[in-house]
């Protein structure tokens, strides 16, 4: 897969998965919860999986479990806070994934008042001053991605984490699109719940979980059976939670390398916009954000256009948000952002990962701007 830039999508599979799902001595992997064995063995490599990842990301292994991803984590948190019967707020920030957003919105539709979208300033981070302004024990959860995906500007979760402690809320952080692209600590943050996906960083697709820092607070979506102590029913998936571990370990040595790689990479494509006089506007550059992810605005272009020459090119990128059936319905974050309306449909996002290199970058760079000035 060369000249694929749209990692924040999805990742392709890293080597260290397909091993794992590849390899046949794993055929002997069954059910973990069965008395035998075979079962007993088949747990014992659920938890070295579990161990593995806790271990990577500063946590218990006790506050981690399975399950199918991002949306299903997003979707199990905000079900047990919205359906809540206190009148507590549910904060949500702008450039939240739809897992979250919609999903709080349909469960308050008929509960004017609990739903509260915390704005973006100009630099693509959650208004923390918005926040503070709320009486702070009137709020139920808030909830903000960790690293955006579209603009990928790092949220200031430390701040966000002291105001939980001032307050009474719950905080969830959806960290899909930061887990293998900044490392993290999660014995430093003060989160009650992060949301962490395996497709987004080469793992295999369909599986991921959730940290919890007391899982007593959750009631399962998924209910029938006692799997993952008994926060989501279903037989877990011990392949594909070894894989994920596993290349979770590859990534994570690799990390410090490749934000250094990224950053000298968007500089690069950055250089070659403004040497051939090309106008564009980068969002939230001044931020901390996840080096991996260049986001740019070009006034005047319509980017889906761009995507699909690029796409000629066997270049691919992202333009925003595309809906599950493919269309391109612009970027919805560069409005959260207050920037010019017009520009929703000029925002492109080109996101690195572990199949680039340096001359899929001048490939890239090249047949970019052939196509801008061709215009
Ligand atoms: C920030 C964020 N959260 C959640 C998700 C959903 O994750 P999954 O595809 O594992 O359901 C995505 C992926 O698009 C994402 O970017």
């Amino acid at each position: 897969m060369k000249y694929y830039f749209d990692h924040n999508a999805t990742s392709p599979m890293r080597d260290e998965a397909f091993q794992v799902i590849a390899n046949p001595e794993y055929r002997r992997v069954v059910n973990p919860s069965s008395p035998h064995h075979y079962g007993r063995q088949a747990f014992q490599f659920l938890e070295d999986a579990r161990d593995k990842i806790a271990a990577i990301i500063g946590a218990p292994s006790s506050s981690i479990f399975f399950n199918s991803g991002g949306s299903e984590t997003n979707n199990t948190i905000l079900y047990n806070y919205c359906t809540k019967s206190d009148s507590k707020k549910i904060l949500i920030s702008s450039g939240s994934h739809p897992s979250i957003e919609v999903t709080a919105k349909s469960l308050l539709e008929n509960r004017p008042g609990i739903y509260a979208q915390l704005p973006l300033n100009k630099e693509g981070v959650v208004d923390l001053e918005y926040l503070s302004g709320f009486d702070q024990g009137s709020i139920s959860l808030v909830s903000a991605p960790w690293a955006q995906n579209e603009t990928g500007v790092i949220q200031p979760v430390s701040q966000l984490s002291a105001l939980k402690k001032e307050g009474q809320f719950a905080l969830h952080l959806d960290g899909a699109q930061i887990l293998g692209r900044a490392q993290i600590n999660l014995s430093k943050i003060d989160a009650d719940y992060v949301t962490f996906s395996g497709h987004k960083f080469g793992g295999p697709r369909g599986i991921g979980f959730i940290y919890m820092a007391d899982q007593e607070q959750i009631t399962p979506l998924i209910k029938g059976g006692f799997q993952e102590n008994e926060t989501r029913a279903g037989t877990e998936d011990v392949l594909s939670a070894i894989a994920l571990a596993e290349t979770l370990e590859a990534v994570d040595k690799e990390v410090k390398a490749n934000q250094l790689k990224w950053k000298k990479w968007r500089q690069k494509i950055i250089n070659h916009l403004r040497a051939n006089h090309i106008n564009y506007i980068l969002l939230g550059e001044n931020q901390e954000r996840i080096e991996n992810t260049l986001s740019i605005i070009l006034p005047n272009i319509n980017t889906p256009i761009l995507l699909m020459n690029l796409d000629m090119d066997e270049i691919a990128v992202a333009t925003g948000s595309a809906c599950s059936s493919g269309a391109m319905i612009g970027s919805k974050v560069v409005e959260e952002m207050g920037l010019n309306k017009g520009w929703k449909h000029s925002l492109l996002r080109i996101s690195f990962g572990w199949t680039n290199n340096d001359e899929d970058i001048l490939f890239l760079c090249n047949r970019l701007v052939y196509h801008l000035l061709k215009k």
